[in-house]
């Protein structure tokens, strides 16, 4: 095996591992536990973390890189996104800007370009927007179907997809199919009969769009739980533009995350931090929407688990940036640095259920990101500039 050692002089190198380590500026217990270790080295075996600690203390190793003083952190775990359709949605975006609100509506216009389009244009996609997000750290990246909505399309998008990556999830409840307008049961025994029998072989989750305009409670619990039958974890976009059902359910049905959870009742957020389900915040969405954030802090200090991900979209999220995310969530959801930077990596991971991906420690997946910065803090403190500078995954170097 190739053994090489990252070596970092100076500054932190987060080693997210909850309950190890100390706080560089407290905070609550879940997130105060980046494991900052400075003048570090973290050893790569092959595609795993061999073993982390002072640099002047690593094992020998066949190869040396000399981060300079940089910051390593985990690469980030971007848990939700929508990312094989085509087209876009400029004009919906601008009508936007100039006072127009958003509605699941607009999935429509982007059902109808993703059905229209050829397998190799929605790869070629594909490929573009997950190129995108390893540029700006995203190692690992969920995606899901949900612009197809008919069994062929909502199969081909997810065939498409599990050839990218194994977080794959079929979406196929996002909204009533436009085919199905006059009968929405109709549509959802297809959804959870032979468009689950198509889609669950290339899926490892199901997600429904919980929403007024999409499905009520009732239809998404008979949709999880037909997948569940199948095999397919749960997953739910829940309570993102009203308060609703979602975020119960997603307890009921141990998903393993609520989504968007931006309208809560003090119920919703009892439900969740006695629970597994992880909360991911998708700040984007409230960005491009101008909506109303959702509150991080009151869910951290009630001890619910936070992740931060994307919901990269053509509709309410246009965008592939974690790093943008986390300013979003520093600057307007009440989380500190550390939470946040903590929320996008090991929070992520959780939202997945993995424990190999989203902290440096050995055994995990040597997914790392190099900042041009001396602290992971400067993602926030410097919204919008480009600090990743290198991208590792499984122990190559690939940005
Ligand atoms: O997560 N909420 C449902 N789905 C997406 C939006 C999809 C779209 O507008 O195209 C979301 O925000
Ligand atoms: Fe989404």
């Amino acid at each position: 095996t190739n053994i090489a050692a990252l070596v970092t002089n100076d500054p932190s190198l987060g080693r997210a591992s909850p309950g190890s380590g100390e706080s560089e500026s407290g905070g609550t217990s879940r997130t105060s536990a980046l494991g900052l270790i400075q003048n570090a080295a973290v050893v790569i075996d092959g595609d795993r973390v061999a073993w982390t600690g002072e640099s002047s203390k690593a094992p020998a190793t066949d190869n040396r890189v000399d981060a300079g003083g940089r910051a390593v952190i985990p690469g980030f775990v971007d848990s939700h996104s929508h990312l094989v359709f085509a087209g876009d949605r400029t004009e919906e975006f601008n009508a936007r800007m100039s006072g127009r609100g958003y509605s699941a509506g607009g999935i429509r216009t982007t059902v109808a370009a993703t059905r229209a389009a050829t397998d190799a244009e929605l790869e070629a996609n594909l490929v573009r927007y997950l190129t995108e997000a390893l540029r700006q750290g995203s190692t690992t990246l969920e995606t899901k179907s949900g612009y197809g909505l008919t069994v062929e399309d909502e199969a081909r998008a997810l065939r498409l997809a599990s050839a990218h990556t194994d977080e794959v999830t079929y979406l196929g409840a996002h909204i009533v199919s436009p085919d199905y307008a006059d009968d929405p049961a109709a549509y959802v025994a297809l959804v959870t009969g032979e468009m689950l029998d198509a889609c669950a072989p290339y899926a490892r989750w199901i997600d429904v769009f919980c929403e007024k305009g999409a499905f009520d409670g009732d239809q998404a619990r008979a949709i999880l739980t037909a997948g569940r039958r199948k095999g397919l974890h749960p997953r739910v976009h829940a309570n993102q533009l009203s308060y609703g059902p979602g975020v119960q359910l997603a307890v009921e049905l141990d998903a393993a995350s609520a989504d968007h959870c931006t309208h809560l009742t003090d119920a919703d957020v009892d439900a969740l931090a006695n629970s597994r389900t992880v909360a991911t915040l998708l700040p984007g969405a409230e960005f491009s929407t101008r909506a109303r954030w959702p509150d991080a802090r009151r869910l951290l200090d009630a001890g619910v688990t936070v992740a931060l991900s994307t919901d990269c979209n053509p509709g309410s999220s246009f965008t592939s940036s974690v790093p943008f995310c986390i300013a979003l969530a520093v600057r307007d959801m009440g989380m500190t640095p550390d939470e946040a930077v903590w929320s996008a990596t090991e929070g992520g991971a959780r939202a997945l259920r993995r424990t190999d991906i989203g902290r440096i420690a050995p055994g995990a997946y040597a997914d790392l990101v190099v900042l041009d910065a001396p602290s992971h803090v400067h993602l926030a403190y410097r919204p919008g500039v480009p600090l990743v500078s290198q991208v590792w995954r499984r122990g190559v170097r690939e940005v």
